[in-house]
């Protein structure tokens, strides 16, 4: 739908979430249409291959959602949606985001995740400052990841990344998200621009793209296949539920100051391997084989390579600043999780069939 200047002031707040038919953009789009029925929320998603807009089914018809199947990398198409909905925020997810793709082609990590971020940045830039307010009451969110800080040792539990820890990256995704947060951090500093960065540890949770660890290995114990554990299943990493995420990103969408960046994580750190351990444990659990009865799915194979030892993250200043933490634990974010795939086996199955790539065209061009 067409909107104009007119139209788009009814709305307390006009926000692009970009990525937003992908994992987290899509509960973060979930949240935001349910939560703010005053604002207008624009999901820009191109809808690459983990792009799925059935992830946001439950809010399509909403009156305060729009959907636009645009590349973050079109600065036109990007500028025509900035001045249609005079949007003033803008909170950015759509990346490329699994490392083992990036090591084998990290060309499209740079292009989206460095040039798309820098081509949202200008789009923002340029059309905030025609406004009469400018970058005043304008906001945008620069959602990153705690894979920019490189890796930790194993031997010293205690160290933990911070917001002042120095960018280290190792893999082509998060030398891509690294570049990405020096690009806003470069607007924010040379031109005043109203941004803000987040850095978030490992989500787990209901619409993930199966390629990652959790829902790829509820899926395989589930069809009795091999679990593929990469080396000895030794390297660590903080998990977080999915939903405590987006409720940190509205927060800070909402309450930090210009310029300020967050670190985001459970305090919760563990081993791939007795992840993997635990997570056997409780689907055999719900689905009623024995707890412990697919151990021998467990195969360990040839390392990622580069592969990072240890991701953790202190979040203690979100927590001190804005009154964050998170609301499950991890047993129970687990039993949520494992519940929310046993019980949409049908979204599984519409991915690894591929059936899923034709939701987009149901929802939105038979219309
Ligand atoms: P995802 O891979 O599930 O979704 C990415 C979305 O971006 C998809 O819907 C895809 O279609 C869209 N997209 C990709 N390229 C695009 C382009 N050129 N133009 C428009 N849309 C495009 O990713 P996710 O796991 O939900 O991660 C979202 C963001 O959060 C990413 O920026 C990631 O770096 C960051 N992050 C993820 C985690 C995690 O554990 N998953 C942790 C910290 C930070
Ligand atoms: O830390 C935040 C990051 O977490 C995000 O920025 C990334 O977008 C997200 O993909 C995630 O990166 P990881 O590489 O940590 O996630 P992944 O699920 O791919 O892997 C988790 C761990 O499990 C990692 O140590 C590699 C290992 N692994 C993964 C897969 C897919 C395996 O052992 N076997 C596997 O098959």
């Amino acid at each position: 739908m067409e909107m104009n200047d007119t139209m788009a002031a009814q709305w307390a707040r006009r926000i692009i979430v970009t990525g937003g038919a992908g994992f987290i953009g899509s509960h973060l789009v979930r949240r935001l249409v349910q939560r703010y029925p005053q604002y207008l929320i624009i999901n820009v998603d191109a809808l690459t291959y983990c792009g799925n807009v059935a992830n946001v089914a439950d809010v399509a018809n909403e009156p305060n959602y729009r959907f636009h199947r645009v590349d973050i990398t079109d600065y036109e198409a990007i500028s025509g949606l900035m001045r249609q909905y005079d949007v003033d925020g803008i909170i950015h997810l759509a990346a490329e985001s699994h490392v083992d793709r990036s090591i084998a082609d990290p060309f499209i990590f740079a292009k989206t995740n460095v040039l798309g971020t820098l081509t949202l940045l200008q789009a923002a830039k340029d059309h905030w400052s025609t406004s009469p307010a400018g970058f005043a009451d304008k906001r945008f969110h620069h959602v990153s990841t705690d894979e920019v800080f490189g890796a930790l040792p194993l031997d010293q539990p205690e160290l933990m990344f911070s917001e002042t820890t120095p960018y280290a990256p190792h893999s082509p995704y998060s030398a891509s998200k690294a570049s990405s947060d020096h690009f806003v951090r470069a607007f924010a500093d040379t031109y005043g621009f109203p941004a803000v960065i987040t850095n978030c540890s490992n989500n787990y949770g209901p619409y993930q793209f199966p390629e990652k660890l959790i829902p790829l290995f509820i899926n395989n114990i589930v069809e009795r296949r091999p679990l593929p554990v990469y080396g000895q299943g030794l390297n660590v990493r903080d998990w977080l539920y999915v939903g405590d995420h987006v409720a940190a990103i509205d927060l800070v969408f909402h309450q930090a100051a210009n310029g300020a960046s967050y670190n985001i994580g459970g305090f919760n750190q563990w081993s791939n391997i007795d992840l993997v351990r635990a997570l056997i444990a409780e689907v055999d659990r719900q689905i009623g084989r024995e707890p412990g009865a697919d151990l021998d799915l467990i195969t360990y194979v040839t390392d990622r390579a580069g592969h990072d030892l240890r991701y953790a993250i202190d979040s203690s200043r979100i927590s001190r600043e804005l009154g964050w933490k998170p609301s499950l634990t991890f047993e129970e974010g687990l039993r949520i999780t494992v519940q929310w795939y046993l019980a949409h086996k049908d979204w599984m199955e519409s991915i690894t069939s591929g059936a899923y790539r034709e939701y987009y065209k149901q929802m939105y061009e038979n219309r």
